[in-house]
């Protein structure tokens, strides 16, 4: 089996490309990343070297590689990562979005029917159902949830999952996609929230908090998350979605308060700033189908995940404190120049 993972170097790729490289030591992987701000190749540290893994730095929008690449590689199959995933980020330009979320989706497909319809998988989003109400617990979002995104990040993931299921319904090509709540864990980028009031909390700063913080998001470990991908991309129906969740919902300002307490701050760190336009009330999700048809089921519950995400962030902090510091965008230049 030869996979090509794009947007590997990112939180959830690189997790991914980990968690496959020790289930399944024969795969080659190769791993195809533009390198983004958000990509950081040391998250691969110990796999990159390996004789089963290639990496190649470019963008899933440069069709010309993407046939380079199919012709060299000859994948069995595409799990596609790559994506600008930030929402504050989108509110304030949206454009590269639709480029890379959309476009290089499209692009990414096309190589795919080019090489005799080679097997999709697109990681998508529970931002693509919109929000919940908060006073409604009885209310999730199942695969029939009509599309309904707020921000310019979820409306491009929305853009592209009709993409990928008009690709299946005009070409036949065998295209899944599964749409997963907030992930924590390991190698997460520090603008998010988790690894964002971690960093903060431990140094002793103030930990910005958006509006009263009552947003409710439903929280799934990374890993979790990478073993459902990998069940629908070995057991599931092409032309179908699959939502994954955790059943694990969380107030943004439960999390906050968690992590000082963890980290033996006091809660007079927190501080809260105007919210996000268009901020999302809550997210979950139903993740029936998967468990019943696939036989999926979380691993690690959010109590014991976050406590090892915490301790995770707090023995590696060189991990993210290259990242903060700006000094993680020469690690390509370090160990590629002149290979
Ligand atoms: N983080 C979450 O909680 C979450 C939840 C559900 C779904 N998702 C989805 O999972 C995927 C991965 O998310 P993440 O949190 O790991 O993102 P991330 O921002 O950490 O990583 C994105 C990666 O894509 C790469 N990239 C960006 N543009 C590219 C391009 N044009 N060509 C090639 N590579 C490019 C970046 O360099 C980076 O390595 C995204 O599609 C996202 O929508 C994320």
């Amino acid at each position: 089996m030869t996979l090509l993972v794009t947007g590997g170097a990112g939180f959830i790729g690189a997790n991914f490309i980990r968690c496959m490289a020790a289930a399944h030591p024969t795969w080659r992987i190769v791993c195809l990343d533009a390198l983004t701000y958000a990509g950081n190749l040391s998250s691969l540290e110990g796999i990159a070297e390996g004789p089963c893994f290639r990496f190649v730095r470019g963008s899933i929008c440069d069709r010309q590689l993407l046939e380079t690449l199919f012709c060299e590689e000859n994948p069995d199959a595409v799990v596609n990562f790559a994506a600008e995933t930030h929402v504050d980020r989108s509110i304030e330009a949206p454009e590269v979005f639709l480029s890379t979320n959309i476009l290089g989706t499209a692009a990414l497909m096309d190589a795919c029917r080019a090489h005799g319809g080679v097997r999709f998988h697109q990681v998508s989003t529970d931002e693509v159902y919109g929000d919940l109400p908060l006073d409604r617990p009885d209310l999730r979002f199942t695969e029939e949830t009509p599309l309904r995104a707020s921000s310019p990040y979820s409306a491009s993931k929305a853009s592209a999952d009709l993409l990928v299921m008009a690709y299946h319904r005009t070409y036949g090509l065998p295209v899944t996609i599964s749409r997963c709540s907030n992930n924590y864990g390991p190698y997460q980028f520090p603008e998010k929230l988790i690894p964002l009031m971690i960093a903060r909390c431990e140094a002793g700063q103030s930990m910005p908090v958006y509006g009263e913080g009552k947003n409710v998001r439903d929280w799934l470990h990374v890993e979790d998350h990478c073993r459902a991908i990998e069940a629908v991309l070995l057991r599931g129906t092409p032309g179908e979605v699959y939502n994954v969740g955790g059943n694990s919902e969380r107030a943004n300002i439960d999390v906050v308060r968690l992590i000082c307490r963890e980290l033996g701050q006091p809660e007079s760190l927190i501080t809260f700033v105007t919210d996000r336009k268009g901020h999302d009330l809550r997210y979950a999700i139903d993740a029936g189908k998967i468990r019943r048809e696939l036989g999926w089921e979380p691993q690690h519950t959010f109590e014991t995940g976050i406590r090892q995400t915490i301790r995770w962030y707090l023995d590696n902090r060189s991990w993210w404190q290259t990242i903060t510091s700006g000094e993680y965008r020469h690690y390509y230049e370090r160990m590629y120049a002149g290979r």
